[in-house]
């Protein structure tokens, strides 16, 4: 183990943390002050074992020297310059570098600074899209219930997580959701994609009968990672391509964790076989070593929004950082690292292994439910009697004292690994949690 340590900080009161119970937070910190590959490190040089990569982010593995090295060289070049009516060559560099990785047709990059941003654009981008074409009675826009598409008004509009929306009053009008797909009462333990329930995707023909011909798009996450690792049945998101199609209908796919190889393959659309009109992206993007988002479009989208304009400016969206140097730079190294290590196919050769392991959970105590697919698992335990999400929650606490990363949702743990794991990675991450999910239950 490396000898260098990071000094503690002394005061923690002044950062108001995201999504974290900031008073127990304060009181027991976890902190992490080093990463490299597989490892973060604690201020005093404790091992711990990512099996999150961060946040569903660092795909390839933290620390690679060729994002380091890009991204300090462009900042000795260029630290910033506006793409609004100017441009700078690394960004048409970056965007063109999306567009080949991405399905054929789907050509045209936007860029953002987060998965939030990318959801809000790609929304924003259906809607002037329907309008260009001259059906702008198009206006509603269909989520689903459990889905997460990050934290700004249209994706928490679109998003289907009460916690999520009970604090903030009102969201966009015109939304609808979908049903959500986990059944576990007949899909509980599946392994990949469970057999039951392509027919929830016919609940969207129900909203076309209600709302006829104001749908603007359908956006859905190909597996819904933040709510709790929910994979979609066998032929549902087929299904719902087809109802879009039949209904003149866009389909987004929020790839924003299901990207950059998650999956097995470089996005979820891939591995699924289904097309849709736009993709929403971030995390991988940049292997998270500077924040940047992104949305993909068919190109008959950028054409109609872009060539049917007066002229002048054609979409009255964008934000300071669309684009900047820095985060092109990481971005063109990070897929660079993604297709020369081809990093999907690694992915793709250690799911069975990573589903093994997962499913030897089975039959531990308060283990109701087991789920994978590419290089994600959900575990969903029976929660405590009168109080959710305080077993996973010592879960994840166990599990960082003895050196793994896990997250938790609720009463679910997610896994999401680098795709560089090794196979005594795997071995350690459920050995761990196996450990701590019989403690717990002791
Ligand atoms: C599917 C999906 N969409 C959007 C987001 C929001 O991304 P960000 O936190 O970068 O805004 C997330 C974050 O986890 C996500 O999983």
């Amino acid at each position: 183990m490396d000898e260098i340590t990071t000094p503690r900080p002394n005061d923690l009161e002044a950062f108001w943390m995201p999504f974290t119970a900031n008073r127990a937070f304060k009181a027991a910190p976890r902190l992490l002050a080093r990463a490299q590959g597989m490892l973060y490190y604690t201020p005093e040089g404790r091992e711990i074992i990512d099996g999150t990569a961060g946040l569903w982010c660092c795909n390839a593995g933290h620390g690679r020297r060729e994002i380091t090295e890009a991204i300090q060289k462009q900042a000795a070049v260029m630290d910033f310059a506006p793409t609004f009516m100017m441009g700078h060559p690394i960004v048409f560099q970056a965007a063109s570098r999306v567009a080949e990785i991405t399905p054929s047709g789907l050509d045209y990059v936007f860029f953002t600074n987060s998965g939030s941003e990318s959801v809000d654009t790609a929304l924003k981008i259906a809607l002037a899209y329907q309008r260009a074409r001259g059906q702008s009675q198009r206006v509603r826009l269909i989520g689903r219930e459990r889905g997460y598409h990050g934290v700004g008004f249209g994706g928490m509009s679109v998003g289907g997580l009460g916690n999520n929306r009970k604090q903030f009053g009102a969201f966009l009008p015109y939304v609808d959701h979908l049903p959500h797909t986990h059944a576990p009462e007949h899909n509980a333990f599946s392994r990949g994609l469970p057999k039951w329930g392509a027919h929830l995707a016919d609940a969207l023909e129900n909203l076309v009968a209600l709302h006829g011909d104001t749908i603007a798009a359908v956006i859905v996450e190909p597996v819904a990672g933040s709510a709790g690792v929910l994979i979609p049945p066998e032929g549902y998101l087929q299904r719902l391509r087809e109802i879009c199609t039949k209904h003149d209908i866009l389909l987004i796919f929020d790839e924003v964790i299901t990207g950059f190889g998650r999956l097995g393959t470089m996005f979820g659309t891939e591995r699924f076989g289904v097309m849709p009109d736009l993709i929403t992206m971030a995390k991988g993007l940049t292997n998270a070593a500077v924040p940047m988002g992104a949305v993909a479009v068919k190109n008959e989208i950028y054409h109609t929004v872009v060539d049917k304009a007066p002229e002048g400016i054609e979409l009255f969206h964008g934000y300071t950082y669309s684009g900047h140097p820095l985060a092109a730079a990481a971005a063109i190294a990070a897929i660079d690292i993604y297709r020369r290590e081809d990093l999907p196919a690694r992915a793709r050769a250690m799911e069975p292994y990573f589903e093994d392991a997962l499913h030897s959970l089975k039959g531990l105590p308060n283990v109701i439910d087991l789920r994978n697919f590419g290089l994600v698992a959900g575990i969903e335990l029976a929660p405590r009697p009168g109080k959710p999400t305080d077993r996973a929650v010592r879960i994840l606490q166990r599990c960082f004292d003895a050196g793994v990363l896990i997250r938790t949702t609720a009463d679910i743990i997610a896994l999401s690994p680098p795709l560089i794991i090794e196979k005594p990675h795997i071995d350690r991450i459920f050995t761990t949690l196996a450990e701590a999910i019989r403690a717990e239950a002791a």
